[in-house]
């Protein structure tokens, strides 16, 4: 709890209260609001539903309760230091209620919480970022403009492009047979349980996520012009968008072994249309990462340990940004495909939806809500995800309309 916290806090460090309160984009709540709502959620499940104690700073609630305000009247906060004394007067409590605590009973609550706050640390780190590229809503700065790894050349990580693995269009054959999808261990969330085992075809994936130098060349063979390469549902998107680049977009050479990121779901598939291909389902994203054919087991992440360092893949706001798409050959899955976790998440062709035996945890709100039939499951993190929620058997879901600064995808076919 005191890692997972202490990096959220580090995302403040030198954020003006302006920036603190900025509604960035469409989809996502300012900055600040993350840190109160985690305030709240930690007091309303630890304190008042485990403790039994009244709820503390009432006041409070209406504001950063999940469902309490539009988005958009999220802006008028408490300063910093008052949320922060709101945060740190809540997880005083909560210490000393982990003293006494029956943790035989509760561990998968206290996992859950570490849980919730690494992913709206997430969208905090999404959120601030945005505003220090400067890009508005619709910002068209080029991403090159901002400080980078390439241009500060932190690490190198720019021209760490192994000269080895130049076909950036591999794919990789994934033979048929069964695999083990989902986890049980205490930190599943429950939209992850119960582990179901799952029969795929062959078929085939791309080693890497799809970079920004590939993307180029649908934009420039008018891939936003062409209804041919759109579904139905993405062309009347595109019409009411008049998108015709991702969003973030820049066409730097810098970028070019990134990944394209700032998609909705709705360009990922024209994209892969485009190239002949499709986008994999779920299941089929998970088997590529996490399973180990010759063993017959399932790996918690893609590599065999079971740890996760700075060494494997691109992931909590290491560099906070993207890196190139075969930076991380130590985070290759057993089936050789980079970058599986961490970088961007990668949008899958499955909708969300329970897995059979699905169970509501903590409440329906969490997951269940959205098994509405308009959400796609994305896989496998990005740069700015914490450990706690960088795992093979993670889903996250956006409706396909949304278009994310960490979500790109790969290919399948
Ligand atoms: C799974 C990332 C879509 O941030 O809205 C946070 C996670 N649920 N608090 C979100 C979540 C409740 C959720 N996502
Ligand atoms: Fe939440």
């Amino acid at each position: 709890m005191h890692q997972c916290r202490a990096g959220t806090l580090d995302l403040f460090n030198a954020i003006d209260y302006a920036t603190f309160c900025h509604h960035a984009h469409p989809d996502f709540s300012p900055a600040g609001w993350h840190l109160g709502h985690i305030a709240f959620t930690e007091s309303l499940w630890l304190l008042e539903r485990g403790a039994g104690m009244p709820p503390m700073f009432p006041q409070y609630r209406q504001l950063f309760v999940a469902d309490g305000l539009p988005k958009t009247q999220r802006v008028n906060l408490p300063p910093l230091a008052e949320i922060l004394h709101y945060l740190d007067t809540v997880t005083a409590k909560v210490l000393d209620y982990l003293e006494t605590v029956d943790l035989d009973q509760q561990e998968r609550l206290w996992r859950w919480l570490i849980q919730h706050e690494s992913q709206h640390s997430e969208t905090i780190a999404f959120v601030l970022q945005l505003q220090q590229w400067g890009i508005g809503v619709r910002g068209s700065q080029s991403r090159a403009e901002v400080p980078s790894v390439e241009r500060t050349g932190v690490q190198g990580l720019g021209s760490r492009l192994s000269p080895l693995v130049s076909r950036l269009d591999e794919m990789i054959e994934i033979p048929d047979g069964y695999f083990e999808q989902g986890n049980e261990c205490i930190d599943a969330l429950d939209n992850e349980r119960p582990i179901q085992r799952v029969n795929l075809e062959t078929y085939c994936i791309d080693r890497y996520p799809v970079t920004c130098g590939q993307y180029e060349r649908f934009i420039k063979a008018g891939g936003y012009q062409n209804p041919n390469w759109w579904s139905n549902a993405g062309w009347k998107w595109l019409q009411s968008q008049q998108v015709t680049q991702p969003l973030y977009w820049s066409d730097h050479p810098c970028w070019t072994n990134h990944p394209v990121c700032g998609v909705s779901w709705y360009e990922a598939e024209a994209y892969a249309r485009f190239v002949g291909k499709r986008l994999p389902t779920e299941a089929e994203w998970e088997k590529a990462a996490s399973w180990n054919s010759e063993t017959k087991v399932q790996r918690i992440y893609p590599w065999e340990e079971e740890v996760l360092d700075s060494d494997r893949c691109n992931h909590d706001n290491a560099f906070s940004q993207t890196t190139p798409v075969n930076a991380y050959p130590n985070g290759q899955s057993a089936y050789g495909l980079y970058d599986t976790l961490g970088n961007v998440w990668e949008w899958t062709d499955s909708v969300f939806q329970g897995y059979e035996g699905f169970a509501s945890y903590p409440y329906t709100g969490y997951s269940k809500v959205y098994f509405d039939g308009q959400h796609q499951v994305l896989k496998g993190g990005s740069w700015a995800t914490r450990p706690w929620a960088l795992r093979c058997s993670f889903r996250n879901w956006y409706y396909p309309s949304v278009r994310q600064i960490l979500a790109g995808f790969r290919c399948a076919k």
